[in-house]
């Protein structure tokens, strides 16, 4: 569909999904500039109409011919779907901004949050990974924190909207209330192994032969690329919650030398993309972290369990810059280094 503005050639894989939608109303709201924008998804949305702006556009599915011409490919739908479509951007020197995890650990993919690795976009080899929706806000706060003193150790907790899941699982969830309040207190589930409306999964992806969830090593490995920080003491557990948007974490924190709350306080305040709450007893929740853009951090205090430990609570809508926001600033940030160009 050629659009009435000047900009790029965009094509979005999984436009139907849940980050795709997200996708589309940010790159709106944030008037990115796109000419022209194809919606692309799987052959079961062949014919579907989208609105982008203020027209109808009609979802294809995924081709050589539908990519012809394009010059950035927004990539959310799977990892099968990436390792497809990523060779043939690189083939091509169309870039891709990947939101899935198929390329994040590569050496040659980029894996950026704007706000602190954008200068790792110059070693790009044609595709840029987006980090997972969980390790976004916890890096912005590590690096707002890392200003003040090095950062030894990390543990986090966190508690995943089921939208982090996909459209599907915000179907399971809407599904299961409604069969609950109807008198059924024990809805089958489909997307997710148990139950999860009124209910807590410590299980967030595949498990691993340590115990670990892939969602939890993506967490780690991720942190340490971004920060470049690839000997940092990291662990996490990854839980699911039956909230629909907005993924929280519960994050402890040691630091090389002793910290004071006021000077972390300070640096996440002063940080870009983060609102830092001082009071001890407000916190933000992930109902009003939804459709916002910023991390959202809260209740920091010193952890009387270590040495130079500190402890708080962070919020993020992981559709927004879990996912979409961080890739259209990654955009922008492309389009601002003159790796990509408005031709
Ligand atoms: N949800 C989050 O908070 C979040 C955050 C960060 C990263 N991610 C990543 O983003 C990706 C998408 O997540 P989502 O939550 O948007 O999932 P989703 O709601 O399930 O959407 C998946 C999308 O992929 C499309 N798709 C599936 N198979 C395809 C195929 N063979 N060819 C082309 N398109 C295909 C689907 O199209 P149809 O409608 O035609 O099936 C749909 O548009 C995943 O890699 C996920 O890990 C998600």
């Amino acid at each position: 569909m050629k659009l009435t503005y000047s900009g790029l050639n965009v094509a979005v894989i999984g436009a139907t999904g849940a980050v795709g939608a997200a996708f589309l109303s940010i790159a709106e709201e944030r008037k990115f500039p796109i000419d022209t924008l194809k919606l692309l998804a799987s052959a079961r949305s062949e014919g579907r109409e989208l609105r982008f702006r203020d027209q109808t556009i009609t979802v294809h599915e995924v081709s050589e011919k539908e990519l012809e011409g394009i010059d950035l490919v927004f990539c959310s739908a799977s990892s099968e779907v990436s390792r497809t479509w990523g060779p043939w951007c690189r083939e091509n020197q169309v870039m891709m901004i990947d939101d899935g995890s198929a390329f994040r650990m590569d050496d040659d993919v980029p894996l950026v949050v704007p706000e602190i690795n954008s200068e790792d976009l110059a070693h790009h080899n044609w595709i840029v990974s987006i980090p997972n929706c969980t390790t976004t806000p916890l890096v912005m706060a590590l690096d707002a924190m890392r200003q003040v003193n090095a950062i030894s150790r990390v543990t986090a907790t966190t508690y995943q909207a089921v939208s982090g899941t996909g459209a599907a699982a915000i179907g399971e969830l809407q599904n299961q209330d409604i069969s609950i309040a109807s008198g059924d207190p024990t809805p089958r589930p489909e997307v997710y192994p148990v139950q999860i409306a009124r209910n807590v999964l410590p299980h967030v992806d595949d498990f691993e032969e340590d115990g670990f969830t892939k969602e939890e090593l993506k967490m780690r490995n991720e942190t340490r690329k971004i920060l470049h920080d690839y000997e940092l003491r990291f662990a996490s557990t990854c839980v699911r919650v039956p909230v629909l948007y907005g993924h929280s974490e519960v994050v402890h924190v040691e630091f090389e030398n002793q910290v004071s709350i006021e000077s972390l306080g300070q640096a996440l305040n002063d940080y870009p993309g983060i609102i830092f709450d001082p009071d001890f007893s407000s916190y933000v929740t992930p109902l009003e972290a939804e459709g916002r853009d910023e991390t959202f951090v809260s209740r920091l205090r010193s952890d009387p369990s270590v040495d130079n430990g500190v402890l708080f609570w962070c919020v993020t809508d992981n559709l927004r810059k879990g996912a979409a926001t961080n890739a259209l600033q990654i955009a922008e940030a492309l389009l601002e280094r003159q790796i990509l160009n408005i031709s």
